[in-house]
């Protein structure tokens, strides 16, 4: 059954788990996630960012994930949208079925643009009060994702802040995101300690400095009734990067987030963890490497098959580590 983003946070908070959020695009993807949901047992989140909505359209993922809730109809689905750049994309996700939204005030509505504390409280109070009336959640975001090795938001397909960020702008305030949550009336909270999208996040294995855990402690702290939201939290998997480096793939030496420096997260108030670029390399390695091995295979599917158990093998590890398994 399709819930609200807050019906499955406040239950993950009372549990002390934290739900992956997957961004989907495709059937393969949405299978993979709901296969591995059924196989552990654990509620889903699957999100679709603008370049999803771009890619399949609005109507078919909303009727793929209907399918999913019909197929699988002992699985709790939100069906969440993913960086909502304006409050129109918000209400156009609410109209077509969407269980919950996110508001990214973060950013202008270029998306690209860091916006003013008081734009952002503006525009996301706004869908707040809109979402609300209709059931909806609303997630919004403080704090600009990026590096704090380089300064830059990392995304090398340029979704993200253009630009460099100051250090300032890449770390959530604590005492700013109590008056945030307090002024907009937000179901959650992104915030930002370092991550950035995509496969670049760090150069070598992240510490403290590039990598801000105790800054979610300090949040936590202050705000300890708000679900906290890691965005940029794919742990991009070495063992997937040397598959796709053995088949003809080019990824440069590149580090994700740990699984571990989640689960620390998950243990002080993060009970969303997006997670997009583990399952694109998961699926691209396992591709090329059935592409390498079966040449004379001209079936897509044959493909995609690998693919999407490459992707429900990582689902699965997911929804293990970050204590959702079992609670569906
Ligand atoms: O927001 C970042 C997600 O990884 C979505 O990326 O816009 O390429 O679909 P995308
Ligand atoms: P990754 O690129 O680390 O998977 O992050 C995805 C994300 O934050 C989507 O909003
Ligand atoms: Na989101
Ligand atoms: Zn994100």
């Amino acid at each position: 059954a399709m819930i609200s983003l807050r019906q499955l946070l406040d239950h993950a908070a009372e549990h002390q788990y934290g739900v992956p959020a997957f961004n989907v695009n495709n059937l393969e993807q949405i299978q993979a996630i709901m296969q591995a949901a059924q196989k552990t047992d654990s509620p889903v989140i699957l999100q679709a960012s603008a370049g999803a909505r771009k890619y399949a359209g609005e109507p078919f993922l909303r009727k793929m994930v209907e399918a999913a809730a019909e197929m699988y109809p002992d699985i709790p689905i939100v069906l969440h949208q993913d960086h909502g750049a304006s409050a129109a994309v918000c209400m156009q996700a609410m109209r077509s079925g969407f269980t919950s939204v996110m508001m990214d005030g973060s950013l202008q509505e270029d998306a690209k643009t860091p916006a003013s504390y008081d734009y952002n409280v503006g525009v996301t109070r706004r869908v707040v009060e809109m979402a609300h009336a209709v059931g909806v959640s609303v997630e919004g975001e403080l704090g600009c994702l990026g590096s704090l090795e380089s300064g830059r938001a990392g995304e090398e397909d340029g979704s993200g802040a253009e630009g460099q960020l100051t250090h300032e702008q890449m770390l959530t305030d604590p005492e700013q995101a109590a008056d945030f949550v307090a002024q907009t009336g937000v179901d959650a909270l992104a915030i930002a300690i370092g991550t950035s999208h995509g496969a670049y996040k760090f150069s070598r294995k992240p510490t403290g400095d590039i990598l801000a855990i105790d800054r979610i402690k300090q949040i936590h702290a202050r705000i300890p009734n708000t679900h906290l939201v890691m965005h940029g939290s794919s742990s991009v998997p070495q063992e997937w990067l040397a598959v796709i480096r053995e088949h003809g793939g080019q990824i440069k030496e590149t580090y994700g987030v740990p699984v571990e420096e989640i689960q620390e997260g998950i243990r002080h108030g993060v009970r969303k963890v997006n997670i997009d670029t583990d399952i694109r390399l998961a699926m691209t390695g396992a591709m090329r490497r059935a592409m390498g091995r079966d040449t004379a295979e001209f079936d897509p599917r044959k493909f995609l098959k690998d693919a999407m158990t490459a992707a429900r093998e990582l689902c699965v590890d997911r929804f293990e580590a970050f204590g959702c398994a079992g609670r569906a």
